[in-house]
């Protein structure tokens, strides 16, 4: 049987990893970040000087570069050609560069293979996260969800998320790189980030992720449940 799949899609700072780290914590399921893919393309086109627009440079570079997670303990590691890459992935400036490069054809097509691969070597299932793994990655999830949040929530818990890492940024900055970012990613012609038709719509603006994490999990045990051992 094919491993369960869990889509989990939505805007920057809806919450989407801390949720689905802990429902696939809970429920036994790998985990799948594809941002993180996207920020580690986005890091070695910057360490190489190749532009967000050099179609072939960024080809070239995704077939030379080698993404690997490892999971160890409560965390989730990324590996770039064997360098963990984990913390320097995660800065706003690669954000907006993993933007960037995320609305290349080429890089999209580029990381298909990988993400489908990463969770259909899953033992029991899979929750993968994304933008667009609900319509584009897996159109044939068993299960979709898209979390939403207002702007201002996404940008304070993002914000909240910097400032323990010690970032200096301040509430203003995230906002508006967040306010960019949500208005790249969905006006991008190949994949915007959309809800799928299917998918169970979840706003957390007023619902603490503890909560989230409860309803989702519900309902995907509720799927396990008839898929059988
Ligand atoms: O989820 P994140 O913030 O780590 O994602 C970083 C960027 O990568 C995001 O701005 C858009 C892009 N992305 C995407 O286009 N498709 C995905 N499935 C995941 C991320």
């Amino acid at each position: 049987m094919r491993p369960l799949i869990v889509a989990i899609d939505g805007p920057a700072g809806a919450g989407k990893s801390t949720v689905s780290k802990l429902l696939a914590r809970r429920l036994g399921l790998s985990f799948v970040d594809t941002g993180a893919l996207y920020r580690t393309v986005a890091l070695s086109a910057r360490r190489q000087g190749i532009a967000t627009e050099d179609d072939a440079g960024l080809a070239a570079l995704l077939g030379r570069i080698r993404i690997s997670f490892r999971a160890t303990g409560e965390e989730n590691r990324v590996f770039l050609d064997g360098e963990d890459v984990s913390a320097e992935i995660r800065t706003p400036e690669i954000s907006l560069l993993a933007s960037a490069v995320s609305a290349r054809r080429v890089v999209r097509e580029g990381l298909l293979g990988l993400q489908r691969r990463l969770a259909l070597e899953a033992p029991v299932g899979a929750v993968l996260e994304g933008r667009d793994i609900g319509t584009v990655v897996f159109p044939d999830a068993d299960l979709k969800f898209f979390l939403e949040a207002s702007p201002d929530v996404r940008a304070r818990r993002r914000y909240e998320e910097l400032f323990q890492k010690g970032s200096e940024s301040t509430l203003d900055a995230v906002l508006s790189d967040q306010t960019k970012r949500d208005r790249d990613d969905s006006s991008r012609a190949v994949a915007p980030l959309k809800a799928a038709e299917d998918a169970i719509r979840v706003d957390s603006s007023s619902l603490p992720l503890s909560e989230v994490v409860q309803r989702l999990e519900r309902v995907i045990r509720e799927r396990l449940a008839v898929r059988g051992p």
